[in-house]
């Protein structure tokens, strides 16, 4: 027998308190019929104009909606905070786990059976995510789709170019005026950023859980096609109403596992693993920082997508789009993974092909052998921090040089380009304070521009360290995560200029060359330079917030309350 409707709990009571239920949608113009009896389907919808890649979501919700009405569901719209990862200060990281509470206790509380999620930029597909797995009604994911390619002189762009730009600007290769003109020629359609940056990592991992339809994540916002995949979305959720297929079936340990694997062929950006680890934390699943090295071995980069590659979102999804990547993939994924079509991964990309060998490349000529997440370990950073091998150069990976350490954001805008600075291309630029904590909220300040006297002799790369995080569109030779993050007090925290820093990639270590005895004479005088995070929510993220390492999810956000509503005021 079909499980009764959830909606029916509301809808479906007798006397006052079904009449108290009925009657306020009826004052929208809705007939009873259209909402009782029938799968009543959230559309979450991140939509606002301070988010500007999802700017267009209100005309994907009405794509949605007629699929929804197509397959027999009532489709209902609500908003939940959106995130503009170019707009929000101090970083739009602090808000993720705010978002997602909203979603969460916004699914709870209505009489909704299933959920559209309507995600784009970076933090709103994890925020969303996270919110419906700690309810676990049936949950799909549409994605809002990457700009079109930008074009600068003629030549394409995305925002990976960004920081090529202003390495220019700073050696003076290039003009305000210039500037301004590859400002207006990079964000020429709807959509989230082009490149293979967090927002399109974040489309690619929803599709590899298996939380979307195949070829979510590359069809461009602009293409009608994006529209269609939404239509067909809203058919989808009222058919897995009716099979009760919820996040919690399709989010196994084998999903997450595909997840890391397709990351790394796609050059995912590093942001992926925070927000991987808070989707485990949600639904139960023990997902280590060990899981992103060990799964990623062994997969080579078959995206040749910015920053790890040279193409564009559009170029991929012209190339067959995800599911062309992941038929690739098959002998190194699980393949009988279930995923939102109720069918296996292999089942859903059974029809792919590969238009364009040039954009997606073979195993057996990948696009470079290697790619994904490397997890470093050592006494810098005990509980671990990573580096993406495929944005950084090879002839760092194995390093030694002497650490030039900045303690905060600021110290470092004060003093990086201070011709007296005592740096040299040998250097290790250390920047702490930028963590969950330290900061707080861990903002994408990891890549940090080189010193401007370096680049004017010509350094394009330096081995660089910190507890922050960077953008899914840098690159460089970027340690990334160092946790415990400097705030803790622990090892990272009392790094001073000078010290010997060696770096090994190929072994997985980082190690800091000062004796544990000169460490904990330093941690004698050590004092934290985070800021005091004051009352109201920033407070309450400082004191709750986990390190780097488990996701930087609130401790007591971590698994499931589920669906159920057991008090009812009415
Ligand atoms: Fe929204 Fe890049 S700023 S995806």
């Amino acid at each position: 027998m079909a499980k009764e409707l959830r909606s029916r709990g509301w809808f479906g009571k007798k006397g006052k308190d079904g009449f108290i239920y009925r009657a306020w949608m009826k004052n929208q113009g809705i007939p009873d019929f259209e909402f009782q009896g029938r799968p009543v389907i959230g559309i979450c919808n991140t939509w606002s104009e301070l988010t500007p890649c999802n700017a267009h979501f209100k005309e994907l919700a009405e794509s949605v909606k007629r699929g929804i009405l197509q397959a027999g569901g009532f489709p209902v719209e609500f908003p939940v905070m959106s995130l503009g990862e170019t707009l929000i200060k101090p970083t739009a990281m602090l808000y993720r786990n705010l978002a997602s509470m909203d979603v969460e206790e916004s699914i709870r509380a209505n009489p909704v059976d299933g959920v559209v999620l309507l995600c784009g930029c970076d933090k709103t597909t994890p925020a969303l995510v996270m919110g419906a797995c700690s309810v676990d009604i049936p949950a799909i994911v549409v994605s809002g789709g990457p700009m079109l390619t930008g074009s600068y002189k003629g030549t394409p762009i995305g925002t990976s170019d960004v920081w090529r730009f202003n390495d220019a600007l700073r050696s003076g290769a290039m003009s305000e005026e210039q500037l301004a003109e590859a400002e207006a020629s990079m964000c020429r359609s709807r959509g989230h950023c082009a490149v293979m940056g967090t927002a399109s990592s974040m489309a690619c991992m929803v599709e590899a859980l298996g939380l979307t339809l195949s070829g979510n994540a590359a069809i461009p916002a602009a293409d009608s096609r994006r529209k269609v995949l939404a239509q067909f979305s809203g058919m989808r959720i009222v058919e897995m109403v009716k099979e009760d297929l919820k996040p919690s079936d399709i989010l196994t340990r084998k999903a997450f596992e595909n997840a890391i694997k397709i990351n790394a062929a796609v050059g995912g950006s590093t942001n992926f693993v925070i927000h991987l680890l808070a989707i485990a934390g949600r639904v139960g699943v023990d997902l280590s920082l060990e899981d992103f090295d060990t799964h990623s071995q062994g997969v080579p980069l078959l995206a040749n997508i910015q920053p790890s590659g040279t193409g564009f979102m559009e170029d991929l999804f012209y190339a067959g789009g995800l599911p062309a990547v992941i038929k690739e993939l098959l002998p190194k994924i699980h393949k009988d993974a279930i995923t939102v079509t109720g069918k296996s991964m292999e089942e859903n990309v059974s029809i792919a092909e590969n238009y364009n060998t040039e954009v997606i490349a073979s195993l057996e000529k990948p696009v470079n052998p290697v790619s994904g997440i490397i997890v470093l370990k050592g006494n810098l950073c005990e509980a671990g921090c990573i580096i993406k091998p495929s944005a950084a150069s090879p002839h760092l990976m194995k390093h030694k040089g002497k650490a030039v350490v900045f303690e905060t954001i600021e110290d470092y805008k004060a003093r990086i380009d201070d011709p007296n600075l005592e740096v040299d291309e040998n250097s290790v630029l250390v920047l702490k304070h930028v963590g969950p904590k330290g900061y707080p909220g861990m903002p994408e300040v990891g890549n940090m521009a080189l010193p401007k006297k370096l680049l004017a002799q010509g350094v394009k790369d330096m081995v660089r360290i910190s507890d922050g995080r960077m953008s899914g569109t840098g690159f460089g030779t970027v340690i990334l995560h160092a946790s415990p993050e400097a705030a803790e007090g622990g090892n990272f925290a009392v790094v001073q200029d000078g010290d010997l820093i060696e770096l090994d990639v190929d072994a997985r270590s980082l190690i800091l060359h000062v004796s544990d005895e000169i460490l904990a004479e330093r941690k004698k005088t050590w004092q934290s330079k985070a800021v005091n995070p004051g009352r109201g929510y920033v407070g309450l993220y400082v004191r709750t917030v986990e390190q780097a390492h488990l996701g930087c999810d609130l401790d007591f956000l971590k698994g499931k309350s589920g669906s159920e509503v057991t008090r009812d005021s009415h």
